[in-house]
């Protein structure tokens, strides 16, 4: 377990974690080791971003160490761009296996990926959530936090029970996308994710959140009203959710 950490119950099952930075990584890789320990084929979804790169490194740590064991692991995906088809670098699915799953030797066979063909898409979204039920549903969910409230690419007004579509994604969204690309011009406007039913699904979820900036949000998702406004704050309609805060992010939490 991580050394100097408090854990605070803010809402009912909502537990939060509070760390300092360079225990990051290692915090959020503890959900994702326990999860292994009781079922080495746990479902696991990822998301992309900043916020889970130290939590990649970590685990690929532990792995070069002998200390965890993902050669069972069925990864799931959370989100991905409408269109990010192919090759294209910035696509999640190529993203989440440039820095995490090929280095830690997950066969792409094992991933259940989210589907960004324009073609077809809604189909392909039952297909998604098709995939989940036959894996026997998502174990543990991990999640970043956007800084509009956003899960997944479940932005603000997205539904409780909203299952894998299709989403226009906000300006904020889009800005903050932007850093990614050589050419801004080129950001996708619309995302297909995991709903926000979908993620509320999971057995577990795990909400990860870092630096200042996330600070106002993280309050209004756990100490807010529960509104589709800040689509986080749903995840306390379920009592199964274990946020790991830097010290920074949960400055505001009182
Ligand atoms: C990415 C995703 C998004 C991000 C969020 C935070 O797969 O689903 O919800 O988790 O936008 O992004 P970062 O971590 O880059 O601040």
């Amino acid at each position: 377990m991580t050394t100097g950490v408090l854990t605070r119950q803010l809402a009912p099952g909502i537990e939060v974690q509070i760390v300092s930075p360079a225990d990051f990584g290692s915090a959020a890789a503890d959900l994702v080791q326990n999860q292994l320990a009781v079922k080495a084929n746990a479902v696991i979804g990822f998301p992309t971003g900043n916020t889970p790169l130290p939590l990649y490194h970590e685990l690929l740590r532990r792995q070069q160490q002998g200390q965890i064991d993902l050669s069972q692991l069925q990864p799931v995906m959370l989100d991905d761009y409408l269109g990010a088809v192919g090759d294209e670098p910035i696509s999640f699915y190529n993203w989440l296996r440039r820095e995490f799953f090929d280095p830690a030797g997950i066969a792409a066979s094992r991933i259940w990926r989210m589907p960004t063909d324009p073609d077809g898409i809604d189909e392909a979204c039952r297909r998604y959530e098709q995939g989940l039920v036959e894996r026997g549903g998502v174990d543990l969910q991990l999640l970043g936090l956007g800084l509009n409230g956003h899960i997944g690419f479940n932005e603000p007004g997205s539904p409780a029970d909203s299952r894998t579509r299709v989403v226009k994604l906000t300006e904020t969204t889009t800005v903050a996308n932007a850093a990614y690309w050589s050419d801004p011009s080129k950001v996708p406007h619309s995302g297909v994710t995991m709903g926000v039913g979908t993620i509320l699904e999971a057995r577990s979820i795990g909400l990860l959140v870092n630096g200042a900036a996330k600070a106002e949000i993280l309050r209004a998702a756990l100490l807010g009203p529960m509104t589709t406004a800040v689509p986080a704050s749903l995840l306390r309609k379920v009592q199964k959710v274990h946020v790991v805060a830097d010290e920074a992010a949960a400055s505001q939490l009182g």
